[in-house]
C-alpha cells in the first residue's frame, strides 16, 4: 500500500501566500467594484530595465540559430554568470569567493527550501521569529522537527529566536546550541538590518560551535546604511560556516523570469564533508541548469548600464518605501524597516490581531498586506507592508490606511 509523507501532515493550512491570495479573490468575487490594492506579497510591479530586456532579445535570437543554439545549461551555472557575480558581487568587496564557489538556480525560494536536504535529519534548527516561512515548513517536510504545538503556535524541535520590538527585532545568540541557523538580513519580514559587528557576533558563535549559518541575503540591494554588510563573507571566518542564498527577483525584478545562486565556500566542511561538493552532486542530479536566456539576462545586471538602471529602480521601490514609513509613522502607527529593505513592519492598531487586522484594512480599505502571526508566533500583533507597489497605488493605499483607520 502506498503511504504518504506524514511530515507534510504536520503542516497546518496552506502556504501563507496561497492563504492570502484565496482570501483576496474570494473578497474581490463579492465585491466586483472594489478596487484592491496589494502590497501583500513582496512581488515587483515595474518592469525589467532595457541592459537586460536588450540581453534577453540577443540570447533569444541566438536560440533560433544552429551556430549559436544551446541546450542544457551547465548543471552549476554558465561561466560568464559565475564570474560577474563573483566579481562583482564578492571580489570587488574584498570578498574572497570563487566563480566555482557559485551554484546558479533559479531562484532563492528554491534553494532556500532545498539546501536543508544535503543535512541529516538529527540536526537542530534555529529560525528567527517571525521568519520566512520557506525555512521552516521545508524542514517540517523532511522530518527535522516534530508536531505542531497548537498553543504555542508553533513546531516542537525548533529553536525559535524571537524578534520584537524589545530586542529592536535582532535574534540572540541561542543558549540551546542549534546545528543549522537560518538568518535572513536585511530581514523579510521586519525589515530590519543587522551591522557588521553584529553579523560577526553570529559568524564567530557558529564556527565556534561547529554550527552552519544558511544566510539568506535576498534584499542586499536595499541596503542603504553604511555598516549593514551586503553578504555574510564581509565578516571574518565566515567562509568556514556560512552558506549565503542570493536572488534576482527583488534587485533586478526576475520574480517571473527565476533567477538566483548560493555560494558555498570549499573550505565549509561537517562531518568530514566538504559542503560545497554535496550542493554540487545534489545540483547535478536534481537540477538542469537555469536557461540560458535567463542567465544571460542575469549577465545584464552587472553591465554598466545594467547596474545603473537597477540602481534607479531600487530607489524607485524605496522611495515608496520612505513614503509609507514616513507617512504610517506621522499618522501615529508604531513602524519600523524599510530603511534597508524593502518591507514596513507595523504594529497593528488597538487590540487587533494581525489577522483581525487584514480583514479590516481589506473590507474598510480595500488594501491586503501580510499578516505577522503568519510569519509565526512572534509575528502576532504586527503587519507587514511591501515597497513593491508603484508610487501611485502606494500613495493611494496610505491614503486609504490613513481615512479608513483610526488608532
Ligand atoms: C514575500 O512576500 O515574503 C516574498 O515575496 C516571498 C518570496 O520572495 O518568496
Amino acid at each position: 500500500m502506498v503511504t504518504v509523507n506524514h511530515n507534510y501532515l504536520k503542516l497546518p493550512g496552506s502556504y501563507l501566500f496561497s492563504t492570502i491570495g484565496k482570501k483576496v479573490k474570494a473578497y474581490q468575487a463579492e465585491h466586483t467594484d472594489a478596487r484592491i490594492i496589494s502590497l501583500g506579497i513582496g512581488d515587483v510591479t515595474q518592469p525589467l530595465v532595457p541592459a537586460i530586456i536588450d540581453s534577453l532579445h540577443k540570447a533569444v535570437e541566438e536560440m533560433a540559430h544552429a551556430e549559436t543554439f544551446r541546450g542544457y545549461a551547465p548543471d552549476l551555472g554558465y561561466d560568464f554568470l559565475r564570474n560577474a557575480i563573483a566579481k562583482n558581487d564578492y571580489q570587488d568587496r574584498g570578498c574572497q569567493i570563487c566563480a566555482d564557489e557559485i551554484f546558479v538556480s533559479d531562484g532563492a525560494k528554491s534553494d532556500s527550501g532545498n539546501i536543508q536536504e544535503i543535512f541529516g535529519l538529527d540536526n537542530k534548527v534555529a529560525v528567527c521569529d517571525p521568519v520566512y516561512p520557506v525555512y521552516v515548513d521545508t524542514n517540517v517536510m523532511a522530518g527535522r522537527t516534530g508536531f505542531y504545538n497548537t498553543q504555542r503556535e508553533n513546531f516542537d524541535g525548533v529553536i525559535y529566536m524571537p524578534c520584537r520590538e524589545e530586542n529592536g527585532f535582532l535574534p540572540e545568540l541561542p543558549e540551546e546550541v542549534p546545528d543549522l541557523i537560518y538568518l535572513c538580513f536585511p530581514n523579510n519580514p521586519t525589515g530590519g538590518a543587522i551591522t557588521k559587528e553584529g553579523l560577526q557576533q553570529w559568524v564567530d558563535y557558529a564556527n565556534k560551535n561547529g554550527c552552519v549559518i544558511i544566510y539568506d541575503a535576498a534584499y542586499e540591494a536595499y541596503i542603504s546604511e553604511e555598516n549593514v554588510p551586503h553578504t555574510i563573507y564581509e565578516c571574518e571566518g565566515a567562509r568556514t560556516c556560512a552558506i549565503e542564498l542570493r536572488s534576482f527577483s527583488k534587485n533586478a525584478g526576475f520574480t517571473g523570469v527565476r533567477l538566483g545562486f548560493t555560494v558555498i565556500p570549499k573550505e565549509l566542511v561537517r562531518d568530514g564533508v566538504a559542503l560545497h561538493d554535496l550542493w554540487a552532486r545534489r545540483h547535478g542530479t536534481k537540477f538542469n541548469g537555469a536557461p540560458y536566456i535567463v542567465q544571460r539576462a542575469g549577465e545584464a545586471v552587472y553591465s554598466t548600464e545594467g547596474k545603473a538602471q537597477l540602481k534607479e529602480q531600487v530607489g524607485y521601490y524605496m522611495r515608496n518605501a520612505k513614503t509609507i514609513r514616513e507617512s504610517l509613522a506621522n499618522a501615529g502607527f508604531s513602524v519600523s524597516g524599510g530603511v534597508n529593505a524593502p518591507y514596513i513592519w507595523l504594529k497593528t492598531p488597538g487590540k487587533m490581531t494581525s489577522w483581525e487586522f487584514f480583514d479590516y484594512l481589506l473590507e474598510k480599505a480595500n488594501v491586503v498586506g501580510t499578516p505577522g502571526s503568519g510569519f509565526g508566533a512572534q509575528g502576532e500583533g504586527y503587519f507587514r507592508l511591501t515597497a513593491f507597489g508603484t508610487y501611485e497605488n502606494t500613495l493611494e493605499a496610505i491614503s486609504r490606511i490613513e481615512k479608513e483607520v483610526s488608532l
